[in-house]
């Protein structure tokens, strides 16, 4: 849980449903620094309860209490914003200790709503969103680490059934359709089931993820692919529906790259050997880190 009076230290990232962000160093002697944008924040202060937040003139704009429940769920220390200014209802904050978490196109950030509800599973670094499609509430998706979303990626986990008279959705309208006993026999929806993305995928421009597909650590969707089928690790798949393209390395180089996993590195390990893992040496990479 965390320690209110011992944020000293750390980094905030306030953001409200306009997406305006800010972000803020907690300094010495409760400066604020601001990290991008000038903010109107100057100054904190916090007791066991509350951080407060000050302008230049020492007037308290901001209180934020912390949330326990939602923080555990989400996986950052979580603020919420405790009444003092209604105007700014909708706002939210996140502490972390360090710099490179409060990577703004975090999809953890952009997506929390779905992660608060229990739909997305996603891990620390993978960054951009998707659109969600039609979406079965039972239904995961599953996001490792260090994926790259580009734009406009939609991802569904349901389709309709197309071997009945109609494709309409009866059974799940309900409300204008209420014949129990024909809704129990037509189930119109279907579902593949949950979507998995590996760690270090990199997904193109306008690309479709179906339901019930995996697809492998350190594969490359093409730009406007419409993925309809697993895709194997470090393939390049493009096309509707897509197909593979080339394998980014040799079968050897591939498994010696997944037991390797880099991914799974603390960020330590990472930032120390970012010139090796940034590097078209696979070779020597995997000589270096596979007997490790
Ligand atoms: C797949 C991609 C990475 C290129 O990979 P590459 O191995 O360098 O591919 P090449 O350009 O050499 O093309 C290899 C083959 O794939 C085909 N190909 C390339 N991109 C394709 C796509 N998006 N869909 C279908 N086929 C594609 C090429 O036509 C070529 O076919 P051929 O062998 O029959 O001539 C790139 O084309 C792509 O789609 N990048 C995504 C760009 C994007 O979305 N950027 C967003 C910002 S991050």
């Amino acid at each position: 849980m965390l320690d209110l009076k011992n944020i000293e230290g750390k980094y905030c990232y306030i953001q409200n449903k306009d997406n305006k962000i800010n972000l803020l160093y907690f300094d010495k002697n409760n400066v604020i620094k601001s990290i991008i944008n000038d903010s109107r924040i100057k100054y904190w202060t916090t007791n066991d309860i509350f951080i407060s937040f000050y302008d230049c003139e020492k007037q308290e704009i901001l209180r934020f209490r912390f949330n326990d429940e939602l923080s555990k769920k989400y996986g950052y220390d979580i603020l919420f914003l405790d009444g003092l200014n209604v105007a700014h209802e909708n706002l939210s904050a996140i502490i972390v200790e360090h710099s490179i978490e409060l990577w703004l196109h975090s999809t953890r950030f952009l997506m929390n709503d779905l992660v608060i509800a229990g739909i997305l599973d996603v891990k620390k670094h993978s960054y951009g969103k998707f659109i969600i499609g039609d979406h079965d509430p039972k239904d995961k998706i599953i996001i490792g680490d260090y994926v790259q979303f580009a734009n406009n990626i939609v991802i569904t986990s349901r389709s309709h059934r197309t071997d009945l008279v109609s494709t309409f959705p009866f059974d799940e309208l309900r409300i204008y359709y209420n014949h129990p006993e024909l809704l129990n026999s037509c189930h119109v929806s279907k579902n593949n089931g949950i979507i998995t993305i590996g760690n270090d995928v990199w997904i193109g421009d306008d690309s479709m993820i179906l339901s019930g597909v995996t697809i492998g650590d350190g594969a490359v969707i093409a730009a406007r692919s419409v993925v309809t089928k697993d895709v194997p690790p470090y393939a390049i798949v493009g096309g509707v529906p897509a197909k593979v393209i080339r394998y980014r390395f040799t079968p050897e180089q591939i498994e010696k790259l997944e037991k390797i996993a880099w991914w799974n590195w603390d960020d330590e390990k990472v930032s120390k050997n970012m010139d090796k893992i940034a590097n078209p040496d696979i070779d020597a990479f995997i000589n270096e880190f596979y007997e490790e």
